[in-house]
């Protein structure tokens, strides 16, 4: 079957700026500054005031970000984090690879992120910070979190892997935690063309620390202070995301008016349930998932009328067998595990037309409605 509508195509978003492009890789490898430098430098400093923050420190991936600044807040052997067991693997290997533990509370029925109210049971002597996920590009309910975090001496790291340009209550998100950690996937809103991604904070300290472990801990050359690792963003990825960033706004709002015409289409149909965007969020929708209960059905149905989907993520990273070790069974976070069972991510892309939309819909529909046309 030929696919008619793609989940992603990324093709169509980078043909129209393929001269800028050209230019922009020309003038890295003409002035040799492939890893850190300058173009790196000048994505920082544009990245930092999209954000609305004055520090930015490109790294080589969303999950290098994460680690970098638990390790920059001090977190390791013996301490607990606690974070959602909706999400990428990402958030809680970041976790372990610091030595400590990730403790997973539920997430909110209605926008599956962080539920801010079962914070206060998961606490102990042994909490150090908490990852709040900005899951789909929907921000967290920043305000009792971080209320919560500064309360107890916590840390507040955003994941805001998913959700570039995303605000909460006007802000964008990246402003609310100690840090923010942002992944640049060639699929993310604001993707490279290969592995990168950042971390932004409003505090210097924090900023001067993870500048020098992503360096191999040196601040001068070849004089170490501390133990670090290579985590340096590459300058071609930079100077095609300082272009990207351009058009991330007018991107974003693309994706807003898809979802909006998946949600006038889905919305009120029995069988599929839409996702909500909080009235506090402008929602920037990394990925459009309803939550249908025959997914596997939907998939194929789907499948053979050339419409691809996703599935963001089939297990909970609780029920992950690389987390056997953590001892959590089946039940202990209801909604984020029904959520699992049910998530189907529908086609997501700024390029997408309203009459691939259209076809979406009516594919979603017949499925459900077991073939009919309605
Ligand atoms: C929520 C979340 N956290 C972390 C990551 C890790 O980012 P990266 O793939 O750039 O390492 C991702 C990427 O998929 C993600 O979606």
């Amino acid at each position: 079957m030929q696919i008619k509508v793609p989940f992603l195509d990324l093709w169509s978003q980078h043909l129209p700026l393929m001269s800028e492009f050209s230019q922009a890789i020309h003038e890295v490898i003409e002035s040799s500054a492939f890893a850190g430098g300058r173009f790196v430098a000048a994505f920082e400093e544009d990245f930092a005031a999209y954000c609305e923050v004055p520090y930015a420190i490109g790294v080589g991936s969303g999950t290098e970000a994460l680690w970098l600044s638990l390790l920059a807040c001090g977190v390791g052997s013996g301490d607990e984090v606690i974070t959602v067991p909706s999400t990428f693997m990402a958030t809680a290997e970041a976790i372990t690879y610091c030595g400590a533990r990730p403790v997973f509370v539920d997430v909110d029925e209605q926008t599956y992120t962080m539920n801010p109210d079962a914070l206060k049971p998961a606490l102990t002597a042994k909490t150090k910070a908490i990852i709040p996920v900005h899951l789909f590009g929907q921000p967290s309910d920043m305000d009792p979190i971080v209320e919560f975090g500064r309360k107890h001496g916590l840390y507040v790291i955003e994941d805001a892997c998913q959700a570039h340009g995303a605000t909460y209550k006007g802000k964008r998100v990246g402003s609310f935690g100690d840090t923010a950690c942002f992944s640049f996937y060639p699929g993310k809103n604001l993707g490279a063309f290969g592995e990168a991604g950042a971390v932004v904070t409003s505090n210097a300290e924090l900023d001067e620390k993870i500048k020098v472990l992503r360096d191999h801990g040196q601040q001068r050359k070849y004089f170490h202070s501390v133990i670090g690792w290579n985590c340096r963003m590459d300058g071609i990825q930079a100077a095609v995301l300082r272009i990207k960033l351009r058009q991330l706004e007018a991107a974003n709002q693309r994706r807003r008016n898809h979802a909006a015409q998946y949600d006038a289409g889905l919305r009120e149909f029995d069988g599929v349930v839409t996702p909500v965007q909080a009235s506090y969020a402008r929602h920037v929708y990394h990925i459009y998932a309803i939550r249908v209960s025959d997914r596997d059905e939907t998939i194929k149905f789907l499948a053979d009328q050339g419409i691809a989907t996703g599935v963001h993520y089939p297990v909970p990273v609780h029920l992950q067998e690389a987390y056997q070790i953590l001892g959590y069974v089946p039940g202990a976070f209801p909604i984020a595990e029904s959520c699992a069972a049910e998530f189907l991510s529908l086609p997501m892309y700024p390029e997408l037309t309203p009459s691939q939309v259209e076809q979406v819909i009516q594919g979603v529909k017949e499925t459900v409605t077991g073939g009919v046309e309605v």
